[in-house]
């Protein structure tokens, strides 16, 4: 459906638990109580939340946590998410540690894409950020998930299997048939060294790896955001055949380049220095079932409250379906993390989920 300025809002992100199996310095750190189960909503109510999505207008739905894959029965979780009338995307943004022995079954449930979030190449300084020492485990989830990636599911005129391969570009070519894989490095270590070996991957394996402002909620308020206006100019004095890649390689906001010779593009995820704000095609559902319409601020609808008020089935759903109408209808047209005192949102990022 449109909001209020226009926008076509086709895109759910679902965070299914505040938990995470990493310390991230700027989302999580040691120390912050989780939720207690009941007040997450269960798989059932996900569904028909998505299901009432779907009736407005959403097609593409993006898993996140915490970490999604903590959560018992996420697997399953994407198989109902696929089999939602209307819905043609599920994908999943996860931190990689459990994945790639997840990978058979996601696959199979017919997971459409995975984004890994690697921050740095470094392993003392992987540890340093996320609290373990875990890079190795992540790069072999990520050289699993390209792999199954060119393998993908049989299907109809699959070609070669490697994202930039395919005709319509590199990430969405094949809906339902192929995992594609990208990697999310938050913009904290912008070092030479970590770049190139960062860049590096999408060198040696079909993946796109992008690089992300870190915005002013939650922990990241503590950090700085470095400007990839200045990382853009890097990666040209780096790459000087470095250009635009205008192909469609997922549902988000990053922007994309290719540097000759690489199989992945290199993409910018720039909330601060490129506000996208005009083209957001996007709201969240929080674990705790409240649908926030934008990162920056507390607005939306508490749908838990609707969805546990006792109302008979058929009231429930409209009820669902008008406060969801309603929330989307009234997004905000932008956030304020250039003027911090109008931020409205005090929640973490892990239970926000990106
Ligand atoms: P795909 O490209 O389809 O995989 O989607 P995506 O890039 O939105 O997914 P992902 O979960 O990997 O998000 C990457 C980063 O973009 C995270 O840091 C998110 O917080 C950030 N991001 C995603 N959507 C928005 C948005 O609407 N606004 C802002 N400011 N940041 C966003
Ligand atoms: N700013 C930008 N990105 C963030 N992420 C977590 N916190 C922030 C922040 N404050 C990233 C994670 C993950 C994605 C879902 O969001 O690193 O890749
Ligand atoms: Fe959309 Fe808000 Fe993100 Fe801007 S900050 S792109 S309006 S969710």
């Amino acid at each position: 459906m449109l909001d209020h300025s226009g926008r076509e809002i086709d895109y759910l992100r679902i965070s299914v638990t505040d938990r995470c199996n990493l310390r991230c310095r700027y989302c999580m750190p040691e120390g912050i109580k989780c939720l207690p189960m009941p007040e997450i909503l269960t798989y059932e109510e996900i569904c028909t939340i998505a299901e009432t999505a779907a009736e407005l207008g959403i097609r593409h739905i993006k898993l996140t946590g915490g970490e999604p894959l903590v959560r018992r029965g996420v697997i399953s979780l994407v198989e109902r998410l696929k089999a939602v009338l209307g819905i043609e995307a599920v994908t999943m943004t996860t931190n990689g540690i459990l994945l790639e022995k997840e990978l058979p079954s996601l696959i199979d449930a017919g997971l459409d894409a995975v984004n890994i979030s690697l921050d740095t190449m470094d392993r003392g300084k992987y540890r340093e950020i996320t609290g373990t020492d875990g890079l190795d485990t992540v790069l072999s989830a990520v050289s699993a998930a390209c792999a199954a990636g060119r393998t993908g599911l049989p299907g109809p005129a699959d070609p070669a299997g490697c994202p930039a391969d395919s005709p319509e570009g590199s990430a969405e070519a094949a809906p339902g048939r192929r995992l594609r894989v990208k990697i999310n490095a938050v913009s904290l270590d912008l070092g030479e060294d970590n770049l190139h070996a960062l860049i590096n991957i999408a060198k040696d394996m079909p993946v796109d790896v992008r690089f992300i402002e870190m915005m002013p909620i939650g922990f990241g308020r503590d950090f700085p955001s470095l400007s990839h206006t200045v990382l853009l100019e890097k990666l040209k004095a780096m790459h000087p055949g470095i250009q635009k890649d205008d192909r469609h390689h997922g549902y988000g906001p990053a922007v994309y380049y290719t540097i000759p010779g690489y199989q992945g593009s290199v993409g910018l995820i720039s909330a601060i220095h490129g506000k996208f704000c005009g083209t957001c095609n996007r709201v969240r559902l929080t674990s705790q079932g409240y649908l926030k319409t934008c990162l920056c601020y507390n607005d939306g609808a508490d749908l838990r409250a609707v969805l546990r008020a006792g109302l008979p089935e058929t009231e429930m759903r409209a009820a669902l379906f008008e406060s969801m109408r309603e929330a989307i209808l009234s997004k905000p047209d932008a956030h304020c993390f250039d003027k911090p005192a109008q931020i409205t949102e005090n929640a973490g990022m892990n239970a926000i989920g990106g």
